[in-house]
């Protein structure tokens, strides 16, 4: 991925942090933070899992809790997403967190062919307007390289409630030749769209979209090793 990025994410910090969130961000923080190469997970001992933006970190402790086995990386530019998620976290779970607080597309230089089980985006940023829409993280190429970092048959969950964006992401990967589409809606028409798996906890910014009256698109892909 080229060097320069135009950046997908709005912006780095809202308003000055709370008293215990500081102490967080400043303490704990630096404990969790996947700073190099060697503070990664072994993958022969657990399963790893990546959520990319995961804004206030409420689904990321979700998964945590329904899959004690596994370990995740967690990827957030946001400082006041990543202060919350570390006041969420449960101490027994440190050992199995990492955080990456930087663009996701940094992360990848790092990160091992084959490495992840499971990888989240979950609304990722819609950039509606049309001179914006070269900010939208999930491109083909972006989609190529995350590819390469996924297990054989691992899952890739994308939820959105922009249709714009969902259109975008449904050209890219319905008839991706490394993709197999698990579960999604037949089109970019919200009329197709049906509601959230069961087994997939909700997120903050999918609340404050189901609590304005939108619908949200749901798709599931599996990596396979060969082309179709
Ligand atoms: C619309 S918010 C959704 C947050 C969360 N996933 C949710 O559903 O509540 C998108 C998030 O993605 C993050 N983001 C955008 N571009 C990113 C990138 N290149 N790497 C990591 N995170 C990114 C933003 O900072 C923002 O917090």
């Amino acid at each position: 991925m080229q060097n320069k990025l135009i950046p997908s994410f709005g912006r780095r910090k809202a308003r000055k942090l709370r008293t215990q969130s500081q102490k967080a961000y400043q303490e704990l923080l630096p404990l969790l933070q996947l700073d190099s190469p060697q503070k990664l997970f072994d993958q022969a001992s657990s399963d790893v899992w990546l959520e990319i933006g995961f804004g206030g970190g409420e689904h990321f402790c979700e998964q945590l809790e329904q899959n004690p086995s596994i370990s995740m990386i967690g990827c957030e530019p946001f400082m006041n997403g990543v202060a919350h998620l570390l006041l969420l976290l449960a101490p027994e779970d440190y050992e199995r967190v990492r955080i990456w607080h930087e663009d996701v597309r940094h992360l990848f230089g790092i990160i091992p062919s084959s490495y992840f089980s499971r990888v989240f985006i979950l609304f990722p940023d819609p950039w509606p307007k049309k001179r914006h829409q070269r900010r939208r993280l999930i491109t083909s190429e972006f989609i190529n390289i995350l590819q390469q970092k996924l297990k054989n048959s691992a899952l890739l969950h994308i939820a959105s409630d922009d249709s714009a964006y969902v259109e975008q992401i449904q050209a890219i990967l319905y008839h991706h030749p490394h993709f197999v589409l698990l579960e999604g809606p037949p089109s970019a028409d919200p009329l197709t769209w049906s509601s959230r798996p069961k087994d997939w906890p909700t997120s903050r910014y999918e609340q404050k979209a189901l609590n304005q009256g939108k619908k949200c698109a749901y798709m599931v892909f599996q990596k396979c090793e060969i082309s179709k």
